[in-house]
């Protein structure tokens, strides 16, 4: 396994199109191995290809929450429906066939370092994707994964959460970030990293 680099906004890679896998083979499984690998040490919950400049719709997510020395466990704030599904996740050419209400959530992502912002998603979603194997596979699920699958699937079109803000907000991260770079709000993340309670970046 390998770690990868995470491509952060603005690399134009972000804003690119990823295409449908059409190739079910080692290769593939390689990628989502160091993908996972590489989203754990970032302490995210979700990693789209693209964001380690992979152009494939390929996606690995682990919501799971994580005591206070950071192991995972499973059944801490999890809905009903996110208690069923194994995780971690490894979506191939994922497709939402079916959404319902809304949901509001600060979202980070591991390509937009430090920021946070409240994005509106569906509460509920139900996806069609396949597996490793290249199987069909389908779920349902609402609470944080549905949130975290429906931020990935924004990679996958290159598409980021501050695209989705107000037209004022957006604009002014963006130019923010082009100006200053992330390195001081990068550092004063890390000392969030230490303290339990620190945010999910997807
Ligand atoms: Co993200």
């Amino acid at each position: 396994m390998a770690l990868l680099e995470i491509l952060k906004f603005p690399d134009p890679r972000l804003r690119e199109v990823s295409q449908p896998i059409q190739e079910f083979n080692s290769d593939l499984e390689k990628n989502a191995k160091d993908m996972l690998e590489t989203m754990y040490k970032a302490h995210g919950i979700g990693l789209a290809a693209p964001q380690v400049g992979l152009l494939k719709r390929l996606l690995v997510i682990d919501t799971r929450s994580q005591d206070e020395k950071g192991r995972r466990y499973q059944y801490d704030e999890m809905t009903s429906l996110e208690i069923e599904i194994q995780q971690p996740l490894i979506i191939c050419n994922p497709e939402i066939v079916d959404r319902r209400g809304k949901i509001t959530f600060d979202e980070g992502c591991l390509s937009v370092p430090s920021f946070y912002e409240t994005v509106e998603r569906s509460e509920f979603i139900e996806l069609k994707y396949f597996d490793l194997k290249g199987k069909e596979q389908s779920l349902k699920v609402d609470g944080l994964l549905s949130i975290c699958i429906q931020h990935e699937i924004d990679h996958l079109e290159g598409t980021l959460f501050i695209d989705r803000l107000s037209f004022i907000k957006s604009n002014k991260i963006k130019n923010q970030i082009k100006k200053n770079g992330y390195s001081k709000r990068e550092n004063e993340s890390e000392d969030q990293d230490s303290s339990p309670r620190k945010k999910d970046r997807i």
